[in-house]
Order: structure tokens, then C-alpha cells, then sequence
């Protein structure tokens, strides 16, 4: 049940413990990193960033009882006491059969498409995310983006615009039934703007999925915010605990991947959980190959201790209550400034729509990763381009317009206070101020995979793609 708050104001239901200094640099300091690191963010020292929102994934505050789970950690190399409480902490709200532990939400992505992808198959998913999308295309399988229609439209107000398109999945299993390994579920969908898919929803993939006998995957970072979610924007979920309404998504699925860097409040590792013995065991050897034994899976039995702990803290619905209130904060204040935003707000991050506010740089001039050089250049606030740097090639390196050029800006969880967000709305509301004034870039260097990571751009004369 949601209980009713008395107050408008909904406070950090937490007080703060410790402390890390933010180091304040001036607008020059900031222009020469950009210069030295090719205009690509992710090269920058964290110190030289005032207000970090590259990600929300490991860089969350941990709590005093995660502290002393990290004191408590037994690092027996097999059957730690840390992992059979990480492993009763993981399946009192995800029941799958088999949990194996893994170093973060990649690596489960790695040993599962290991198992089951390939040349020739195909992986459908709402929205894949970067590494999800990697780690198919690496085996040789073809990874398949089917989010509903609304979910590409910035503006365009749906509860739920991370669902998937349920009749194209059914028509790729009708077409293509026998390429298709599994099927997964993103929630909340990261790439497509952090928005929510419905209960609903994840019936009715589970339904198709059931008509051609495929097992439904749920790519779970994000479970609690979804979860929220739904019972904030879902008939019939009001009066539900949160717990609850996560078990009840774990109970359409047939497993999961899962980074607890995100929702589990951990600052690193992840799990793959399964019901099939025969999938499990093949993923478990592959499993010891590169990551570890199955009851550590790369990590520390200190690291088990934080997860487990940070599992029961994330259900917590004043903490759920605070964290996408939050959000939609930082949401509202660019809105109603005139920023072109992703809406509505979702979990753990706020989309600007880079396309709509550099309408005057074409998609191949990187429009997002533009406005988040300019972003920190402006006031040290670093945020990640998700658009054509980080999706615009095809699985044959072929360059193209990502369906949007969104600028995300990710919240720490439990990292930054009120004022840290108001000095962000500030800093993007100048930015938009002098939008039309913003060049394109090129890309001077980049790898072959994952090229947003340590591409290297340059300033375009004009601002057209590959200008004169
Ligand atoms: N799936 C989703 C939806 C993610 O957002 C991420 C990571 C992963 C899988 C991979 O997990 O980082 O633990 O290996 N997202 C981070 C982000 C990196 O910034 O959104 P990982």
C-alpha cells in the first residue's frame, strides 16, 4: 500500500555517513581535458568532473549495514557462508533454480549467449543495451531491438514505453522461429530511456514466448524501479508490496541476467539465474572458465555480503518513493525550462533529447555526444551520449542514425543531494540557452566494438556530417 504523506517534500530517507570532496575547476581546466581526451568523456579523471552522471551503475553510496557485510565477508574459495546468503538474498525475490554469481551484469551476458548464441540466430529484446548487444553480436547471432512504437518518440507520454512490441515478436517467431534461442526482456529499458515495461506486457511476451516454446530472459538491472513503477502507473498494482510485484515478474520468466551495480546497490557484481539443470550446467562451466568458481563468480565474499544486503534495501518503497521522485525533479525543472526531455520520467536517469534541441546538427554529427561536451564544459557535469556514437553501426560496421540521439543523465544512487541537481538544471538550462551555437563532431579514431567508449572526436567546421 502506498501510504500517504502528510509533507510535499519527500526527503533522502537516509542521513549522510561519510564524505568524498568534489573538486571545483574552472571552465578553461575543462575545455583542455576535453581537448586531451578527444571530446570522449569517458577518458576523463573523475576529479576532473564536478557532478558525475555518467552512470548509475557501482557508483551508488553503500549503507552502514553494506559496510558491515563487507566486514562480515568469509572469502572461502567454495561454499562461503557469503554466498549462500547472497544466493538466499537473490532468490527471495528472483526464485530461479540456479544463481551463479559473476563479476558484473556483462559477464552473465558473456556465459549465457556463449550457451546459446551463434551465427545465424537471432536475439530479440525491447531494447537491447550496449553490452547485451555486444555479447550477441559477438557470437555471430543477430541482436533484434522490438520496443513498441511510442517508445521511440521522446515526447510522447506513455506509462509504460518500455514494453515490447508484442506482435513483432510474434511474427519474428513465426518467420524465424527456430533461429531464435531465447527471448529477453529489459527492465526497466536503459537504452530507450530508462521507461518502464508493464506487467502486462511481460504476460503477454510470456504468452507468445509459451505459443512457440521459448524461454523468456528479463535483462533485470533496473527490477525495483520497474517495479515501482508499476505499482505507481499499473491498475491493479496499488496496493501490492513492491517485493511482490518483483516476484511476480521473476514468475514470468524462465531466468535472468542481472548487474548488481544497479539496483542492488552494489559497486560491483552481478548473477545468472536459471531454471533449465542442462542450460545451468553448461553456463557454469563456462562460468569457471573466466570468472571463477560458481559460488563466487569473481567476486569477493565481501562483495557477496554488500549484494545481499543491498537487495533488501532496494525494495524499501521510502527509498523507491525518494529515488524516482528524484528523478522526475530533475525531469520536471528542464521541461518546464523548455529542454527537450524523454518523457515521462522513468528510473534511475533523465533523457534529454539531443536531437530535438541541436535540431541543427545532423544525426551523423553526433548531436548528443556534442551536447555532453558541452554540458561539461559548461559546468563539469559529465552524462553519456546513447544514440549514434554508442548505436549508430549496423552488426556490418555500417554507419546510421540510432533511432534517437539522447543525452542521459544518470543519478547515483543515494550519491547526490537536492543542491548537487539544482546546480545540474542550472548548468543544462545555460546549455540549451546557446543550442544553436553547438558545432558537430567527427570521429577521428575508433575500435571496432563498443567504439563509444574510447572513440575520439573532433569539432566540425560546419554542421554538416562530414563537412567541409
Ligand atoms: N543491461 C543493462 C540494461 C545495463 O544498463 C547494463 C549496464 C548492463 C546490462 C551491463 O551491466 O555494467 O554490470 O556489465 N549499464 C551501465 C550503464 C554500464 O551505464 O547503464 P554491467
Amino acid at each position: 500500500m502506498i501510504v500517504e504523506q502528510p509533507f510535499q517534500t519527500i526527503i533522502e530517507p537516509f542521513k549522510i555517513h561519510s564524505v568524498e570532496p568534489i573538486r571545483v575547476t574552472t571552465s578553461e581546466h575543462r575545455r583542455a581535458a576535453l581537448r586531451a581526451v578527444g571530446y570522449n568523456l569517458f577518458g576523463l579523471r573523475a576529479e576532473d568532473v564536478i557532478i558525475d552522471l555518467l552512470t548509475d551503475s557501482g557508483t551508488g553510496a553503500m549503507s552502514a549495514e553494506q559496510w558491515a557485510g563487507i566486514q562480515r565477508g568469509n572469502e572461502a574459495y567454495a561454499g562461503s557462508p557469503s554466498y549462500f546468503r547472497f544466493l538466499d538474498a537473490v532468490q527471495e525475490l528472483f526464485p530461479f533454480e540456479h544463481v551463479l554469481p559473476v563479476h558484473q551484469g556483462r559477464a552473465a551476458e558473456r556465459v549465457l549467449f556463449m550457451a546459446v548464441g551463434g551465427k545465424g540466430l537471432v536475439v530479440p529484446n525491447n531494447t537491447h543495451f550496449d553490452t547485451t548487444r555486444a555479447n550477441v553480436e559477438y557470437t555471430g547471432a543477430e541482436a533484434l531491438d522490438l520496443p513498441i512504437a511510442e517508445g521511440l518518440q521522446p515526447s510522447l507520454r506513455h506509462p509504460f514505453k518500455g514494453n515490447m512490441d508484442v506482435a513483432a515478436l510474434a511474427s519474428l517467431l513465426e518467420e524465424r522461429g527456430a533461429d531464435v534461442p531465447l527471448v529477453m526482456v529489459t527492465i526497466t529499458n536503459n537504452s530507450g530511456g530508462g521507461q518502464p515495461v508493464s506487467m502486462e506486457n511481460l504476460r503477454a511476451v510470456r504468452a507468445v514466448c509459451d505459443r512457440f516454446n521459448k524461454p523468456l530472459f528479463l535483462d533485470a538491472c533496473r527490477f525495483a524501479e520497474n517495479a515501482w513503477l508499476i505499482k505507481t502507473r499499473e491498475a491493479g498494482y496499488e496496493e501490492m508490496p513492491v517485493a511482490d510485484i518483483v516476484r511476480e515478474m521473476a514468475s514470468l520468466a524462465h531466468g535472468m541476467t542481472m548487474s548488481a551495480k544497479k539496483d542492488p546497490l552494489g559497486n560491483i557484481g552481478g548473477w545468472l539465474a536459471l531454471n533449465d539443470g542442462t542450460l545451468a550446467e553448461r553456463c557454469r562451466n563456462l562460468e569457471i572458465l573466466t570468472e571463477g568458481y560458481p559460488t563466487y563468480g569473481g567476486l569477493a565474499g565481501r562483495d557477496l555480503e554488500a549484494i545481499a544486503q543491498g537487495l533488501s534495501e532496494c525494495v524499501d518503497e521510502d527509498y523507491l518513493r525518494y529515488r524516482i521522485r528524484s528523478i522526475a525533479y530533475l525531469g520536471e525543472a528542464l521541461e518546464a525550462a523548455g529542454v527537450p526531455v524523454v518523457v515521462p520520467f522513468g528510473g534511475h536517469a533523465v533523457f534529454l533529447d539531443a536531437r530535438g534541441l541541436l535540431a541543427h546538427i545532423d544525426p551523423l554529427a553526433y548531436p548528443g555526444q556534442v551536447l555532453s561536451c558541452a554540458l561539461y564544459e559548461e559546468g563539469g557535469v559529465r552524462s553519456c551520449e546513447i544514440g549514434t556514437v554508442m548505436f549508430g553501426r549496423d552488426a556490418n560496421g555500417r554507419e546510421r542514425p540510432a533511432p534517437m540521439d539522447l543525452v542521459r543523465l544518470a543519478i547515483p544512487r543515494r550519491t547526490y543531494t537536492q543542491s548537487h541537481i539544482d546546480y545540474v538544471i542550472e548548468v543544462v538550462t545555460r546549455v540549451a540557452a546557446r543550442a544553436t551555437s553547438l558545432r558537430g563532431f567527427e570521429i577521428t579514431s575508433q575500435p571496432a566494438q563498443l567504439r563509444h567508449f574510447t572513440a575520439r572526436f573532433a569539432p566540425l567546421a560546419s554542421n554538416v556530417a562530414g563537412g567541409d
